[in-house]
C-alpha cells in the first residue's frame, strides 16, 4: 500500500465508520506500557531459518538461517518455478510495498514450504532439508490453481490440506492434497467471493487479505477487506473442514479431508478493512484480527444454535474487544508471540511494533524502529523468543528483515538486527514463515 493514497483513503474511511459507527470514533487511549519482567527462568528458544518469497518476475523463496542468538544471516534463494505479480492502488501504479495485499503468501506445514505464484496462478512446494534448513526442493509439480491472482496460503498436515486465496478476477479458495512423494494434488474447484475484482487486482481494498487455520485445523478462516468508500462491507470467511477421518492428531493424517463448497461469512462490527489475523492459542475460534482502517480486535466465532436447511453449519463472529491504534496508517499484518503470550502488529506506513494483549487487545507497548530508516512494515512471524518482520525496499530503502528479541517476555522488545536482503529480494517481497 503505498503511503499517499492510503493515508488519504483510510483517512476518508475512518471519517465514514465515524460517522456510520458511533463507537468508532472515540476508542479507549491506549493502556500504560506494563514494564518487563524478566523471567529469567524462562529458556531462550530460536527458530531454525526465516522464509519470504521475492514474488519477483522469476518468483523465489529467500531463506535466512537463524543463528543461536537468533539474529539471521544471507542465506538461499530457490526458484519457485513460477512468478510473481503486483497489485495497483486506484491511480494504476503498483501497490508496493504490498505487492499482494496479503499476509501469508508462503506458509510452512511439517517440513514443507507452500508458496504462491501471483502471476502464473499457481502454487508451489518446496521440501526443507533436515539437515539444513535453507536447502529447498522442489517436490513436484507447481498445481494450477482455478482462481486468479493467488495471494495467501494456509496448510493443514493435520488433514494434508493446503489451501489457496485469490483476489483477482476470479477470487475465492482452492485447496489440495500434498504428499512428500508426489507432491501437490489438483486444485478443487473455486469457492468464489463474488469481489468483482481485475486482475491484477486494484487494492487495497475489496480485496482478499489472510487465509489461516483455526488451531485444531477444523476450520479455515479468511479475512476480506471492504471497501469503506463504496459502501462494500468486507467480512471473515469460515469453511469448516469436512470427511476428515477420526484418527487425531497421535494418530497420523487424516486421509480424505476436503473444505466445504459453502462458507458462512460475517461483518463483524466496528471492522471495515480485516486484514492479518491468527487464532489466539488455546482458544477454539478467538481470533486477533486487524483491521487497516483503526488497529486490532478480538473477534470471537462461534456455532449457531440453528441449522439451515441443507443442514449446513453455520458460524456467528463477534467482537470482543476493538482497539484503535493511535498515529497508525494501516494496521495490516499480526503474530502471536509463544515467549509473550500477546501479539505483534506492523504498518506499512509507520515503522513501529506494537505490542498488544491476547484478552482485550489494549496496548502493551510500542518499538519505534524508525531509527533503521525503513518507511515501514509488512508480513512478520514470531519464532521462539524472537519476532521476524519484513520491510520490503522502496526504491531508496533496501528490502530488510527486522529482528525483535522478546524473549524477555511481555513489554521487552528489542530490536536487534536490521538485516538487509540486498541481492536476496526486493520491493516486490511478500510474506514471511519461520521454521521452529
Ligand atoms: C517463569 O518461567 C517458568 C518456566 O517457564 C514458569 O514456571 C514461571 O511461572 C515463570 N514465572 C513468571 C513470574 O512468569
Ligand atoms: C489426493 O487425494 C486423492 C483422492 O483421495 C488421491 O487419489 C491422490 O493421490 C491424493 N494426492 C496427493 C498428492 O496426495
Ligand atoms: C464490477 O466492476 C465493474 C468495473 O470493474 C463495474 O462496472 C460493475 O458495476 C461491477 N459489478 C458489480 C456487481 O459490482
Ligand atoms: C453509501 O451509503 C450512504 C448511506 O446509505 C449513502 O449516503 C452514500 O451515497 C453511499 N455511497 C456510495 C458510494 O454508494
Ligand atoms: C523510502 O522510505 C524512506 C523512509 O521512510 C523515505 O525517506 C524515502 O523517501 C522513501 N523512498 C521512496 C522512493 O518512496
Amino acid at each position: 500500500m503505498s503511503p499517499l493514497p492510503i493515508r488519504t483513503l483510510i483517512l476518508s474511511s475512518v471519517a465514514l465508520l465515524a460517522l456510520l459507527i458511533p463507537e468508532a470514533a472515540g476508542f479507549p487511549s491506549r493502556n500504560q506500557a506494563t514494564p518487563a519482567l524478566k523471567n529469567t527462568t524462562t529458556p531462550v528458544t530460536v527458530g531454525k531459518a526465516v522464509y519470504l518469497i521475492t514474488n519477483d518476475g522469476i518468483n523465489s523463496v529467500v531463506a535466512l538461517p537463524v543463528s543461536p542468538d537468533g539474529t539471521v544471516s544471507a542465506g538461499t534463494l530457490t526458484k519457485t518455478g513460477g512468478a510473481g505479480s503486483v497489485a495497483l492502488n486506484t491511480n494504476g501504479q503498483p501497490e508496493t510495498p504490498d505487492a499482494l495485499l496479503s499476509q501469508s503468501a508462503l506458509t510452512i506445514a511439517g517440513n514443507f514450504i507452500f508458496a504462491v505464484n501471483a502471476a502464473c496462478n499457481t502454487l508451489s512446494m518446496l521440501l526443507i532439508s533436515p539437515s539444513d534448513p535453507t536447502s529447498l526442493t522442489l517436490v513436484g509439480q507447481a498445481a494450477s490453481i482455478p482462481g486468479d491472482f493467488p495471494n495467501t496460503v494456509a496448510a493443514s498436515l493435520r488433514h494434508n490440506l493446503v489451501c489457496v486465496g485469490t483476489t483477482g478476477a476470479r477470487s475465492g479458495i482452492s485447496c489440495t492434497n500434498f504428499s512428500s512423494s508426489s507432491g501437490l494434488g489438483k486444485m478443487d474447484r473455486l469457492r468464489p467471493f463474488g469481489l468483482n475484482q481485475t486482475t491484477p487486482p486494484v487494492g487495497p481494498f475489496n480485496t482478499v487479505s489472510q487465509t489461516f487455520f483455526s488451531e485444531d485445523e477444523s476450520t479455515l478462516f479468511t479475512t476480506v477487506k471492504g471497501d469503506p468508500a463504496a459502501n462494500k462491507t468486507g467480512f471473515l470467511s469460515a469453511f469448516s473442514v469436512q470427511g476428515a477421518s477420526q484418527s487425531g492428531r497421535g494418530g497420523g493424517n487424516s486421509i480424505g479431508a476436503s473444505l466445504a463448497r459453502t462458507d458462512t461469512r460475517n461483518s463483524p462490527q466496528g471492522t471495515a478493512v480485516l486484514f492479518g489475523s491468527q487464532v489466539i492459542p488455546g482458544t477454539k475460534a478467538n481470533i486477533f484480527a486487524t483491521d487497516a482502517s483503526f488497529g486490532a480486535a478480538i473477534l470471537s466465532v462461534v456455532d449457531s444454535d440453528h441449522r439451515g436447511g441443507g443442514g449446513s453449519d453455520t458460524k456467528a463472529a463477534k467482537v470482543l474487544a476493538r482497539v484503535e491504534v493511535p498515529g497508525q496508517k494501516a494496521t495490516c499484518w499480526a503474530t502471536i508471540s509463544p515467549a509473550t503470550g500477546t501479539a505483534f502488529v506492523t504498518d506499512v506506513g509507520v515503522n513501529r511494533l506494537i505490542e498488544m494483549s491476547l484478552e482485550d487487545a489494549s496496548i502493551l507497548g510500542e518499538l519505534d524502529l524508525s531509527a533503521n530508516g525503513d518507511p515501514g512494515l509488512i508480513d512478520l512471524r514470531a519464532g521462539g523468543s524472537f519476532v521476524y518482520a519484513l520491510s520490503p525496499g522502496n526504491g531508496t530503502t533496501e528490502a530488510a528483515v527486522t529482528v525483535v528479541d522478546v524473549s524477555g517476555g511481555k513489554g521487552s522488545a528489542k530490536m536487534v538486527q536490521h538485516f538487509e536482503l540486498k541481492g536476496l529480494a526486493g520491493r516486490n517481497a511478500m510474506g514471511m514463515a519461520v521454521l521452529v
